[in-house]
């Protein structure tokens, strides 16, 4: 059996159903990842578990170390990656309390170190990256989805911001009009790391609330946190039925 390993977002760093084995500590020649590994048996399921902001979600997107996450996962065995992420909607599809699973990415990160691939090389590397989640992994979760009877959009493109600020109104539209759907701070340099390391990686994005300008007002911590909570008996159901 494939292990599968699921990276938890905002609102999703402990899941409930997870009956917890053991936690390791993985030291990457890359750093720290954001907190020891769970092992743990979700559904009847081995699975490795992470969560991406620290198990008390004191890791800001920008600070979280990307690469020892996805060397960790892998180096435990890991070989598919659900991650969980919280986003802002920005198309029509992608109202508060939606789960979709995009299919694109466009990255407006900066600063970050997004690359295995950068010292001590025999040569240069460039992965492909032009279907940039693995499609296996993204049908499963919407069959299982469909198992379970939980709604999910099948598709649409992540665009992945800097952050810990949420975006501007006139940020938003530009990303809508470079064909994003979604919005979130974590998908880059998650996904393209994992492929580096040949890992199935896919997400599972939960919408938390409309981004900027989408809504009337601000968008304040407690609507997401409150959106986020909501999905959370749809989210298990997807993952038990998977
Ligand atoms: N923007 C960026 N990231 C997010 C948002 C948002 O509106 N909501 C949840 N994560």
């Amino acid at each position: 059996m494939t292990q599968l390993a699921i990276i938890g977002g905002t609102g999703l760093a402990s899941p409930e159903l997870l009956q917890v084995h053991a936690q390791e500590n993985v030291h990457t020649p890359f750093g720290e990842p954001s907190g020891p590994i769970t092992r743990g048996r979700l559904f009847e399921q081995e699975v490795l578990f992470l969560p991406r902001h620290g198990y008390s979600h004191h890791l800001p997107p920008h600070r979280v170390n990307y690469r020892a996450n996805i060397w960790a996962l892998h180096a435990l065995g890991a070989r598919e990656i659900i991650a969980i992420a919280a986003v802002g909607g920005i198309t029509e599809a992608m109202g508060p309390g939606v789960l979709a699973v995009p299919n694109q990415i466009i990255d407006y990160t900066w600063g970050r170190s997004s690359t295995f691939f950068e010292d001590d090389l025999d040569h240069v590397t460039h992965i492909d990256f032009t279907e940039p989640y693995c499609e296996t992994l993204r049908q499963r979760l919407l069959q299982a989805a469909a198992c379970a009877g939980v709604e999910m959009v099948d598709g649409g493109t992540y665009g992945a911001t800097q952050g810990p600020r949420l975006e501007s109104r006139a940020e938003i539209q530009r990303m809508q009009r470079d064909g994003c759907d979604l919005v979130g701070m974590t998908g880059m340099p998650e996904a393209a790391l994992a492929r580096e390391l040949a890992l199935c990686y896919t997400c599972c994005a939960v919408v938390a609330n409309w981004a900027a300008g989408k809504a009337e007002g601000e968008i304040s911590m407690t609507e997401i946190e409150a959106n986020l909570k909501g999905c959370m008996v749809d989210l298990g159901r997807v993952l038990g039925a998977l």
